[in-house]
């Protein structure tokens, strides 16, 4: 078996892939034909040749500007039964996937619209291929805490569907504390937590994110590495990192694959695990950031297997179903 199709054939959880992100051009012309939405591109080529990032911020804009094609309940399950597809071709068994409810809800679009039409796609997803999933609301950062506060109650109805909330968008300028009282709340009321940190922002961000926040798994969290102390504390805690190599790439948080520290991150004792992020802007899902990170890092079959099996450790599944899937 050549490496990438050990790669290919290992079965594999996913935990930091946002649904918006998943968004392929073809489907995003289909619905906006059908909604009858204007697009700013005339072909799928053009939206691609736009997919060039100096970093997040650019990335955002063009991911927000996608993301208001959807509109009704059959767009957002479609946009999920289009992941789940790929991800049964790649032989991701669990995933835990990344939903922006105010991206939708700020221009008019109901909560509900949105989480019942991820839902049901969920379920069809284990029901008729078989793969197992959590959905964890992301509040945006750059959006007030009042905001976020306010999307936490709208979403209280659907708690049995939400396992845990996280915070992405522009991190520099919106740092954890920014969003502690919503985190509280969010507890108080079963949910985990987790928080993209560490990606452009620095190491204090992370330790933010783990004082302020009390998360549960640490998203990117590459920057963490600037700081000794922080590093042996997440070690010695066994928090997870949720590692995206083609992002990181993509986004310029990495110059270059032979630069990438995720090897660095597991010879530190780091629960490091594989993840695609945005795949449909970041030119590849799941299998395609193993095979980054293996041809430029050299990773071995045992790192493969070890990355592999951190997914399921790290995951929000219970303990003996991640026995199982081990
Ligand atoms: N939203 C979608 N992808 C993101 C990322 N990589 N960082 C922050 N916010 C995001
Ligand atoms: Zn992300």
């Amino acid at each position: 078996l050549s490496i990438h199709d050990f790669i290919r054939q290992i079965p594999k959880a996913e935990l930091h892939l946002h649904i918006e992100g998943t968004f392929e051009p073809e489907l995003m012309f289909a619905i906006a034909q059908r909604n009858k939405v204007a697009i700013p591109y005339s072909s799928v080529e053009e939206v691609r040749k736009a997919y060039q990032f100096g970093n997040l911020q650019d990335f955002l804009d063009i991911y927000y500007a996608g993301a208001a094609v959807l509109q009704k309940e059959q767009d957002f399950y479609d946009l999920t039964m289009a992941y789940l597809l790929k991800a049964k071709e790649e032989n991701i068994v669990h995933t835990e996937i990344f939903f922006d409810p105010q991206t939708h809800t700020e221009r008019g679009i109901a909560f509900n619209t949105v989480i019942t039409g991820i839902h049901k796609a969920l379920l069809d997803g284990e029901n008729k291929l078989g793969i197992t999933s959590k959905l964890i609301l992301c509040f945006l950062r750059h959006l007030s805490e009042e905001s976020a506060l306010k999307t936490l109650e709208q979403a209280l109805p659907y708690k049995e569907w939400i396992t845990a909330v996280g915070l992405d968008s522009s991190e520099v300028g919106n740092p954890p504390s920014k969003f502690q009282k919503v985190f509280e709340k969010a507890a108080e009321k079963g949910f985990l937590g987790v928080a993209h940190a560490g990606e452009e922002g620095n190491a204090e961000y992370v330790k933010e994110a783990l004082n302020a926040l009390k998360i549960d798994r640490i998203d990117h969290g590459n920057r963490s590495l600037e700081d000794p102390n922080l590093v042996k504390e997440i070690v010695d805690r066994k928090l997870a990192l949720t590692v995206c190599p083609l992002s990181n790439l993509k986004l310029q948080v990495v110059k270059s694959p032979d630069l990438h520290p995720l090897k660095k991150m597991l010879e530190l004792g780091m629960m490091a695990t594989v993840n695609s992020d945005d795949p449909a802007y970041f030119g590849g899902y799941l299998n395609a950031n193993f095979i980054v990170m293996t041809d430029a890092l050299g990773l071995s079959k045992e790192e493969i297997t070890l990355l592999a099996k951190n997914s399921f450790a790290a995951s929000f599944l219970p303990e003996d179903e991640k026995e199982e899937k081990i």
